[in-house]
């Protein structure tokens, strides 16, 4: 019987090191790409794809996290009564978007260990994970790009893109072995190969469809690059015992993970905002023009 993808996990429990000391205390998953955190765009393309119930794996220090998709009731009757009803809207918005649950993550002690802390909510059923370190703006939602690869081949389904040679070092990366339009087979998923080993440059950025059995795998705890417990590594030996394909999806991606991408993002963002590309861009040029002064 085919089964169709119902639940997503997001993992969110990182130290996010790569912007403190701003995540000293609040998580990196709340810093906010114009007015919303990057999180909610992530639970926006999971529901947008067709995902009923979502799972956030949270840590240490992350209730903001929670709070932000909760009921806000005196904020509420605030805005209410002062009749800011546009806000409001956006306020309650956040916490009626979807089913989410929570668990947590005792340890940071990577992502495969995150994945593998929402196995009972997962169950027998394949499953979605989307991470918040990659916003796509697309078309179609990526997560349903690879979701309509899932239902026609049933098998785990990796979302990929082509990075730069000299970023291969800082991505899972994928040896393929055969192409069918976007979609690749795959000999081997290798997590962060050492500069100019790297077998490709298809990077695989944050979004996968996973078949359950790549619980066996993370069972094991397996310590790899980093010292941490890698998803690559498991999907890996997935790919072993079944089929995984790549899907090289379509759609511009935007890494807010680090400080550069998530500045860049912003910009972008911002100028696609109306209300505030005009005068951005205006400021930009002024401060283009005094730099080269
Ligand atoms: P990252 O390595 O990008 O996130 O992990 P990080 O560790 O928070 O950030 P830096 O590198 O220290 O700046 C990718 C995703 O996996 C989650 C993170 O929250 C992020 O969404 N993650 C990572 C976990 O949930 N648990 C972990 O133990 C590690």
């Amino acid at each position: 019987m085919k089964k169709t993808v119902k639940k997503a996990i997001i993992p969110a429990a990182g130290l996010g090191t790569r912007f403190l000391p701003a995540t000293k205390a609040m998580p990196k998953e709340m810093l906010p790409i114009v007015d919303k955190p990057t999180i909610q765009y992530i639970v926006e393309e999971a529901v947008a794809s067709g995902i009923e119930d979502i799972i956030i794996v949270t840590g240490k220090g992350k209730r903001a996290i929670e709070d932000h998709f909760d009921n806000a009731f005196e904020l509420e009757q605030n805005l209410l009564k002062r009749g800011k009803l546009d806000l409001l809207e956006k306020v309650q918005f956040s916490s009626n978007i979807a089913n989410i649950h929570y668990i947590r993550q005792k340890e940071p002690k990577g992502l495969g260990h995150a994945v593998w802390s929402a196995r009972k909510f997962i169950e027998d059923e394949p499953f979605a994970v989307l991470l918040g370190d990659d916003i796509v703006q697309a078309d179609t939602p990526c997560l349903r790009q690879l979701m309509n690869e899932h239902e026609k081949t049933q098998a785990s389904i990796i979302g990929v893109q082509q990075v730069h040679e000299d970023e291969t070092e800082r991505y899972g990366i994928i040896d393929p072995i055969t192409q069918n339009g976007r979609l690749y087979q795959v000999r081997n998923f290798v997590e962060k190969p050492e500069s100019g080993t790297a077998p490709s440059r298809l990077a695989i950025m944050g979004r996968y469809i996973l078949t359950p059995q790549i619980f066996m795998f993370l069972d094991e705890q397996q310590i790899g690059t980093g010292g941490e417990i890698q998803l690559t590594d498991a999907i890996q030996k997935l790919n072993e015992i079944q089929r995984v394909f790549a899907y090289d999806f379509d759609g511009k991606r935007y890494d807010v993970g680090d400080q550069l991408g998530f500045i860049q993002t912003t910009l972008e963002f911002a100028l696609q905002d109306e209300s505030l590309s005009s005068s951005l861009l205006a400021f930009m040029d002024r401060l283009i023009v005094n730099k080269r002064v």
